[in-house]
């Protein structure tokens, strides 16, 4: 293997504590997995939340990081036999270590591992900035549509009447929520509605939103029940991709207005329902906290046909739109200040560092 530079990882020394550079060995793939050099790196909301409260952290000092775009350096012997990969190819990856706990898997370091499994191809006319915008607003709405909401298989023929369920996406400007709109619309064949800040509206619109709100309006939930009598569906499905109490209690309250016993509604939340809020609908609407992390491990099957198979034609066909990219200057050394950003709040752009 030619190694070209060290490996510098941004370690989170202690509970709490600030990044900081150092160097670790390039770490070997096993057989269904691939080494990347990096050359991008997108941060996720769980990145500071890691660093801040020590969710899923084995041991420090400890690495971060799952979005990753790069550069393939060796792969492992399954990988090489079955051809999937082969060095020098440009990918995208959901790197694991979040959810394997093996800090080679972890993205915040020049070299990372991939399972094979979690990575895709990348197509040329898209930039390793642009591509480290999609592994989790990919894996995450695939997880939260085919799993959660327990829609047929992506690729399944859809449905004559799929159009006729409405599917309400809370938070559409987030990352999470813009991809989950994507995939509804123009996969799923879903109508759906975006609670979003009119800022982003006309750009919702163009991901495939039927209808769009204005979450903060006082009358959002009139809003959505006049944009969905408008388009002549029924809101049966939902994804809350915010889920603070006050989100969940309305998006909930939208669809139960919608269910009854004899039609059972679905809601699924990027955090569990809070302990003593009420469901309403008294049953009629199913509650399923989205466990993203499956794309690793239960749902392999789903990452290989996401990230194996479909994401790149995708977004060669522009049927999935990459998130607008905000580079923060500075590689490795500017994860920390990524971090503290995320932490305040972005409005529909990823935070990305080049490596
Ligand atoms: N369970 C899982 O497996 C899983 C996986 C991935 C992410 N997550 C979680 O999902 C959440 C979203 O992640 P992300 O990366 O998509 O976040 P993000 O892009 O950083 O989210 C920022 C967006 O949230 C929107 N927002 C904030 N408060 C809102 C509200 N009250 N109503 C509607 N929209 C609101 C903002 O919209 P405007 O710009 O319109 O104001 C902003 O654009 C995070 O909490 C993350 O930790 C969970």
């Amino acid at each position: 293997m030619a190694q070209q530079t060290p490996n510098t990882a941004a370690f989170v020394p202690s509970a709490g504590a600030a990044l900081v550079l150092g160097e670790r060995p390039i770490p070997t793939p096993g057989p269904n997995e691939l080494l990347i050099r990096t050359h991008a790196i997108g941060i996720n909301p769980i990145d500071w939340k890691r660093q801040a409260f020590g969710i899923a952290i084995p041991s420090y000092p400890t690495i971060l990081g799952a979005d990753v775009a790069g550069v393939v350096v060796a792969v492992g012997s399954d990988v090489a036999s079955s051809g999937l990969f082969r060095p020098g190819d440009r990918v995208l990856g959901s790197a694991d270590a979040m959810g394997s706990g093996n800090f080679d898997h972890a993205g915040f370091q020049t070299y990372t591992i991939l399972s094979a499994s979690a990575t895709a191809p990348l197509p040329k006319f898209l930039s390793f900035t642009d591509a480290a915008t999609l592994p989790t607003a990919t894996s995450t709405p695939a997880i939260a549509l085919y799993e959660t909401l327990g829609l047929p298989a992506p690729g399944v023929p859809l449905p004559a009447h799929s159009r006729k369920t409405g599917i309400l996406i809370w938070g559409g400007a987030s990352q999470v929520g813009a991809g989950t709109i994507q995939i509804a619309a123009r996969q799923a064949g879903l109508t759906v509605f975006a609670a979003a800040s009119p800022a982003h509206h006309a750009r919702l619109r163009e991901l495939g939103a039927t209808g769009v709100v204005d979450y903060r309006s006082p009358t959002v939930v009139e809003d959505l029940l006049a944009a969905a009598e408008q388009a002549g569906v029924e809101i049966t499905l939902g994804v809350d991709a915010v889920s603070s109490e006050q989100t969940l209690k309305t998006t909930a309250e939208v669809l139960s207005r919608f269910t009854t016993t004899e039609k059972k509604g679905r809601l699924a939340t990027v955090a569990p329902w809070p302990q003593g809020l009420t469901v309403p609908g008294d049953g009629s609407l199913e509650v399923g906290w989205v466990q993203g992390g499956k794309i690793w491990s239960d749902r392999k099957d789903l990452g290989e046909l996401l990230f194996n198979q479909l994401l790149a034609g995708w977004l060669e066909r522009g049927e999935f739109v990459p998130g607008k990219a905000k580079v923060l200057e500075g590689g490795l050394g500017a994860l920390q200040k990524g971090l503290e950003e995320l932490k305040k709040g972005v409005s529909g752009e990823k935070l990305v560092v080049e490596v």
